[in-house]
């Protein structure tokens, strides 16, 4: 039966987290593929957000999966230049994506800083980039796996706490403008939105995490509410059918 309810999955350290968490993404890929035509993942950046693609690179599980019925989102990015070294999308593409059969035409990459004039318009388009793409009598597609990080803070994607984003009950596309974390502008899927996932999992590794995690784990069972959302913004995200906390064990309340 479905459970929405997070589990947390300890690893001694960050590279058993990367190849575990790597296969993790072949397996279910390739089990989601195997009863529904296309999978549409949707990814997130830091280093764990990249370290798991250059895992999947050089897998042999990697041939379990028809890249050609994957379609890769990003729940956030950096509003920086095409091919910029610090825009997440330019991470994946370097670490997995360059070298794999995905049909560019699946590779769902929000705006860049040549392309836009603000990350308002960036953010606007892959709304309707989304939109293009969603079901019959939805508004966005559903994803079928989600991968976040967690900041040391508890933000998710670039949705950071104190933040009049963090708390937007619409499902959209919107710019952040003055993140604490550099790049100051980015563009992020609301959390309605990026809850918009049957699996989503957290990828939580080193011990400047476990102040957050401990918030994150205590309120697993509980919905946070809006205050303790905004504290944690990383303790609102949920799938529908799964949410895994996939953690190295540095990062686990001492
Ligand atoms: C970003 C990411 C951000 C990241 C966390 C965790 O654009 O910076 O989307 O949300 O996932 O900060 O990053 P680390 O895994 O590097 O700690």
């Amino acid at each position: 039966m479905p459970d929405p309810t997070p589990l947390t999955l300890v690893h001694a350290d960050k590279a058993l987290l990367r190849q575990a968490a790597g296969a993790r993404i072949l397996s279910t890929l390739s089990e989601v593929l195997a009863v529904q035509q296309t999978a549409h993942l949707s990814l997130t950046g830091g280093s764990m957000g990249s370290a798991v693609w250059e895992e999947v690179a050089v897998s042999p599980l990697r041939r379990m999966v028809d890249w050609s019925r994957v379609h890769f989102w990003w729940s956030d990015e950096r509003f920086l230049p095409a091919g910029d070294a610090d825009r997440n999308a330019q991470q994946v593409h370097e670490a997995f994506l360059r070298d794999a059969e995905v049909p560019p035409e699946n590779v769902h990459v929000i705006g860049n800083a040549d392309q836009f004039t603000d990350p308002e318009e960036a953010a606007a388009a892959y709304a309707q980039e989304l939109r293009s793409c969603a079901p019959a009598g939805q508004d966005y597609p559903v994803f079928d796996l989600t991968l976040l990080g967690m900041g040391p803070d508890g933000h998710l994607a670039s949705l950071f706490p104190g933040r009049s984003e963090v708390l937007v009950d619409r499902e959209d596309v919107i710019a952040v403008r003055d993140s604490p974390k550099p790049p100051p502008l980015r563009v992020s899927l609301t959390l309605p939105l990026v809850n918009r996932s049957v699996r989503t999992w957290f990828l939580v590794a080193g011990a400047d995490k476990a102040g957050a995690f401990a918030r994150m784990q205590a309120l697993a069972r509980s919905s946070p509410d809006r205050q303790q959302l905004t504290a944690t913004p990383a303790s609102g995200a949920r799938g529908s059918e799964q949410t895994l906390y996939l953690v190295t064990a540095d990062a686990l309340p001492s």
